[in-house]
């Protein structure tokens, strides 16, 4: 059975970014180390891979470090750990240079400065990009650069099942234990269809978001929350789950998963909200337009689908500069175009869909979790920085100075990990292969439309009981399910879902004021 000195469980920027400097560090101290990255699908299959808009950076000089704290604090509703804000937000120019030093381009103007864009919220021109495809070039860069190193062995389509904890030795863990240690993680090769006991000094938890607990959701269909639900099992702590981002222009095509995005950016370009007639509606929410934060422009046009009795409105390009828009955002153009949409003469129809998770496992300064040798990183990981709500682009920031920060603490930690002797090799000991396909399709589908319907960008008390009954129930049925049968992807991933929306809602249900992207309509007054 492998075993390895650092297992790496997600190939996005969190997991690659870590990987890449920890391989970096070994070589340059000459000492061997075996670093396994392992992902479930093809390498590059990641929320990292479709991010649009960019990545944020105090970079023009009439910006400052205190403008981009304000504005992530603001977004965030003030809940932010104002501690880590200053440090994602200092150590963003020193991140961004390395990623740069990895081979990442991004665009330019004719005179050779970095073309920074704007985002919602953002109170200046600080989004570095590519096109309209900056998560794909930076997903590229990185692969190259682990490719570069030989310690890193790439497990594509393994997928990890649990964590390994004392809990496999035998040991009965309790919630708030504070010694619990993680040794690997059992990890089922897609291929053969075996678990495999993947032994590893230190561990790292890189495994992205949680989008498909939701019918429509921007992600990628990767985004089933193992990480979380995984760290949840072996008694992690998991902080601000109810803090779900819809993006507020999606792509409106009925049935779709994913929805495609229609970045923000289109909105820092100068796209308008508007309905079908032409006319705009965000001056009754916010003075900032179509440019306030996320949550606001949501629940805005949440509300006027509601009033209206329509299923999407429209975001308007018509008057832009057409030449520059396709310089700016071909992949956007031209989808739009097959999709029948020819921009120069159409308005888009967008909706809010799902888009990125707040909360996540508890990480400290240093990316560490409660359990020791666990890491987190990146939209697995709840580090504080985003406080109630996400600033546009501060995610794929915030991986790679948290990416860096882990690197750090485990080089640091290394030498005190010991695997203990005597872990087990999985037990599918009197289970089978489920024959009924069709349960996990059906209770997938009760999932994401409980979610969707109650746990969704307005709540209220009433719709949160309904999906407590409903979930206990569904989580009691695959229970049953999973205990007689052999892992699956499909079965796990479910687990998984179920898991995180539970949390979801838990802290939805416990959150007594409106704040951020928690607006639940009985507390009207409180905070909202
Ligand atoms: P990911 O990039 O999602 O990687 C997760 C990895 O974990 C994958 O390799 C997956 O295979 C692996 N994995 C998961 N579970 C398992 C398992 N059980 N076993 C093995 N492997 C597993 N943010 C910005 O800052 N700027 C943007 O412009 C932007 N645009 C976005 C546009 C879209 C359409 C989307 C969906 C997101 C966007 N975001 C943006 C958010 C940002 O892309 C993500 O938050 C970020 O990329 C997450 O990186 P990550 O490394 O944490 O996870
Ligand atoms: C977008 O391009 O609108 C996505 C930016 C983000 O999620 O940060």
């Amino acid at each position: 059975m492998p075993q390895f000195d650092f297992l790496v469980i997600g190939s996005g920027i969190a997991g690659l970014s870590y990987a890449a400097k920890v391989a970096r560090y070994f070589e340059q101290t000459q000492q061997d180390v075996s670093i396994a990255v392992i992902t479930k699908v093809q390498a590059d299959e990641t929320n990292t891979k479709y991010a649009q808009g960019g990545i944020a950076v105090v970079w023009a000089e009439s910006d400052s470090f205190e403008k981009h704290i304000h504005d992530t604090m603001d977004a965030g509703d003030g809940i932010n750990n104002r501690e880590i804000v200053e440090i994602v937000v200092k150590e963003a120019p020193e991140r961004i240079m390395e990623l740069i030093d990895y081979g990442t381009r991004f665009d330019k103007e004719h005179g050779g400065a970095y073309d920074l864009a704007k985002e919602g919220g953002h109170s200046d021109h600080r989004i570095l990009h590519f096109k309209d495809i900056t998560g794909a070039e930076i997903e590229r860069a990185l692969l190259a650069e682990v490719s570069r190193h030989k310690s890193i062995q790439i497990f594509t389509h393994y997928y990890a099942v649990e964590l390994i904890t004392q809990h496999q030795l035998g040991a009965t863990i309790y919630r708030y234990h504070d010694d619990i240690k993680c040794f690997g993680a059992y990890v089922l090769n897609r291929k053969t269809g075996q678990v495999e006991k993947f032994l590893a000094k230190t561990t790292l938890l890189a495994t992205g978001g949680i989008g498909n607990i939701y019918q429509s959701t921007t992600n990628p269909t990767i985004a089933t929350g193992d990480g979380i639900a995984m760290a949840y099992r072996s008694k992690g702590i998991c902080d601000n789950m109810e803090f779900i981002q819809f993006h507020p222009t999606s792509l409106y095509q009925q049935g779709k998963k994913p929805s495609f995005l229609i970045s923000e950016a289109v909105r820092g370009f100068g796209g308008i909200l508007k309905h079908e007639d032409g006319s705009t509606f965000m001056e009754h929410y916010d003075e900032r337009l179509s440019l306030a934060p996320r949550d606001i422009v949501a629940r805005a046009i949440d509300s006027e689908m509601k009033k209206n009795g329509v299923d999407h409105v429209y975001l308007d390009v018509r008057h832009c500069d057409y030449d520059k828009f396709l310089e700016h955002f071909p992949n956007i153009t031209q989808y739009c175009l097959d999709t029948g949409i020819d921009i120069r003469k159409d308005m888009i129809p967008v909706v809010p869909a799902q888009h990125y998770m707040c909360g996540g496992i508890r990480v400290d300064a240093h990316g560490k979790t409660n359990i020791n040798f666990l890491y987190a990183v990146g939209e697995c990981a709840c580090t504080g920085l985003h406080g109630a709500n996400r600033l546009a682009s501060n995610s794929l920031l915030e991986a790679a100075v948290f990416g860096h920060k882990a690197y750090e603490s485990a080089v640091a930690g290394f030498a005190g990990a010991v695997i203990p002797d005597g872990i087990p090799e999985w037990d599918d000991s009197g289970t089978t292969h489920p024959e009924e396909h069709v349960l996990v399709t059906e209770m997938t589908r009760e999932l994401n439309s409980i979610m969707s319907n109650y746990v969704g960008i307005v709540r209220t008390n009433r719709r949160m009981k309904r999906a407590y009954d409903r979930l206990e129930l569904l989580h009691k049925e695959h229970e049953e399910l999973y205990k007689e049968s052999k892992v699956s992807v499909p079965i796990c991933e479910l687990r998984n879902m179920i898991n995180v929306a539970y949390l979801v809602l838990k802290m939805a249900m416990a959150r007594r004021e409106n704040i951020g992207l928690h607006f639940n309509s009985d507390h009207v007054g409180d905070r909202s």
